[in-house]
């Protein structure tokens, strides 16, 4: 087995040789071995963005999870192929919602709401689907009317939504959609839970005739683990601590931390603090720890003590970096991502819509 080390080398070596033909992109929760060789280095929204100013390099390869490396393929020119250095590497919440239970719901929804648009023209449900999602679900949003959303611009699609709809679904992480809705002023008794595996999702057709937002079962399974309990004992611990967490965090964990944001917004807040700030972060470890490194003059801690990374992030070793660099010196693309062309439009139609509100 290759040492860290030597990895480390073989990964610097093929990158130099290879040089403009490739751009690696790694997202924030990635390990430092792997960030390392990263040209880019962001949150999701980044790096979406990131797959498009490199039109002249033959591959992507992407550090990060399954459906990160699918949106790169939409955006990119047909030409780039995407590479995914793990196919293993998805993401457990973007697998909560899939094709056929999110058009089952749709078909509901259509029943119970009808399909014609009010006097003001917004249509009687609007979709709006997370990043965090597949492109089959990003195709269906684009072919309803709906539109994409990242961590880091929820509230600005949300009310593009509601400009052009009565009600919002949202897919597939509950959290972001509640957390976002309710700093809107929506009520909670506005965001019924839909469940796919009960009939009408769980709630009475009056509940439904009163909802804004629908929100789908999904969470994640790292940000589930944060509580208000752990906040409680960091403000003990800490007087003055700055409590930051990331928006797929439950609405009570959110409401009693000081500030919430996508990884980019924590990146950036704790980049503008004064020296000596102390920071207990609701995210990703890989992505605190990196951050306690970088910032020794500030005191930076993960709330949750037990050391939890996304474990489908941590796929991506830098054994399999090498390799895919490698592979393409030799002329070979490996684990290629390709979004089908049906699924491609509609999908790329509801991206676009997404970066035409915040570009
Ligand atoms: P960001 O959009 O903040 O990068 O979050 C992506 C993600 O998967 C968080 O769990
Ligand atoms: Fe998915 Fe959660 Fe991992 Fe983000 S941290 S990729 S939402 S499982």
């Amino acid at each position: 087995d290759a040492t860290e080390e030597e990895l480390h080398e073989r990964i610097r070596a093929a990158k130099d040789e290879l040089g403009d033909r490739v751009v690696v992109l790694g997202h924030f929760y990635q390990r430092d071995e792997v960030v390392a060789h990263a040209d880019f280095v962001g949150d999701s929204f980044q790096l979406a963005k990131a797959a498009r100013t490199r039109p002249e390099a033959e591959a992507i390869v992407f550090c990060g999870v399954h459906f990160m490396a699918e949106t790169a393929d939409l955006l990119s020119t047909p030409e780039q192929s995407v590479i995914l250095p793990n196919l293993a590497a998805g993401c457990s919440m973007a697998d909560m919602a899939d094709l056929d239970s999110v058009t089952d719901c749709w078909e509901q929804l259509e029943e119970i709401y009808g399909t014609a648009p009010d006097a003001d023209g917004r249509a009687p449900v609007i979709p709006v689907t997370y990043m965090n999602s597949s492109a089959a679900l990003k195709g269906f949003v684009g072919r309803h009317g709906g539109i994409v959303c990242t961590s880091s611009n929820a509230a600005q699609v949300l009310e593009w939504a509601f400009e052009r709809g009565q009600r919002v679904l949202f897919f597939p992480d509950q959290h972001l959609g509640r957390n976002t809705a309710k700093a809107m002023g929506i009520p909670l008794e506005q965001m019924p839970l839909w469940n796919p595996r009960k009939p009408l999702g769980g709630s009475t057709e009056d509940e439904l005739m009163q909802a804004t937002v629908l929100l789908w079962h999904g969470f994640c399974s790292v940000h589930k683990r944060f509580t208000v309990a752990q906040i409680e004992k960091a403000r003990a611990d800490f007087p003055g601590v700055h409590v930051m967490v990331h928006p797929e965090c439950p609405m009570p964990v959110v409401d009693a931390a000081d500030s919430s944001g996508s990884t980019d917004f924590i990146v950036k807040a704790i980049e503008a603090a004064p020296a000596g700030s102390t920071f207990a972060i609701g995210t990703e470890i890989n992505l605190v720890q990196r951050l306690a490194a970088q910032y020794p003059q500030h005191t930076i801690f993960c709330l949750d003590p037990v050391i939890c990374p996304c474990s489908t992030m941590y796929r991506i070793h830098p054994g399999y970096l090498a390799w895919a660099l490698e592979s393409l010196l030799d002329g070979e693309v490996v684990n290629q991502i390709t979004v089908s062309e049906d699924v491609a439009e509609p999908a790329r139609l509801a991206l676009e819509r997404m970066l035409s509100v915040v570009p």
